[in-house]
């Protein structure tokens, strides 16, 4: 099974990638690939500099790695109670070729933060929009306080979370 991960996040050191990589890894016998969202850059979003440039190629490249997934791993930044806009923005050009982006592959969504809140907004956001756009949603999970609940050196959630996550995993894939 092919498992797609990857963060709305295009911080370099994305709590969240680690996050997803960490999430992806717990799928028993998966094959991962965990993507970057800086791999897939593009000039912000119109309907002016679409007619100028077309289809973006790297909005392409990104839905046909959905495209190759059985599964995807989501966690998702949130930036002002919302998207940030890397992924809003890789999101409409996408939304351009193809409107169900995630192209009728099931997922796991989490969100986290080094807050108190650990994206809840977003989370609610995901959980009401992603689904119009060719996804179910199979488990969700919103992590606070990231640095309280991950050992960066190990690279694995600790205690109640990391026990709530493998349990969610495990009778997803039984
Ligand atoms: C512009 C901006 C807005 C933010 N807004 C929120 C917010 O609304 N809620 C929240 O919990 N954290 C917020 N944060 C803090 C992020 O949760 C934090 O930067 C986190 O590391 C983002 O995830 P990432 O490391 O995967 O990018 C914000 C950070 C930035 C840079």
């Amino acid at each position: 099974m092919k498992v797609v991960a990857f963060s709305t996040s295009n911080s370099k050191n994305s709590i969240n990638k680690k996050l997803a990589a960490y999430a992806a890894g717990l799928i028993r016998g998966a094959d991962t690939e965990v993507l970057d969202l800086n791999d897939y850059e593009i000039p912000l979003f119109s309907v002016d500099r679409e007619a100028e440039i077309g289809q973006a190629e790297l909005a392409k490249a990104f839905l046909a790695k959905i495209e190759s997934a059985n599964f995807l791993v989501v966690s998702t930044a949130e930036h002002n109670g919302n998207f940030p806009a890397a992924w809003k923005n890789l999101f409409d050009w996408c939304s351009r070729i193809e409107k169900q982006v995630f192209q009728n592959t099931s997922m796991i969504l989490l969100s986290t933060s080094p807050g108190g809140r650990g994206g809840a907004t977003v989370m609610e956001l995901a959980l009401n929009s992603f689904p119009r756009f060719g996804t179910e949603i199979k488990a969700h999970l919103s992590i606070p306080n990231f640095d309280d609940h991950f050992d960066s050196e190990a690279g694995e959630l600790t205690g109640a979370y990391k026990d709530e996550l493998v349990q969610a995993i495990e009778a997803l894939v039984s």
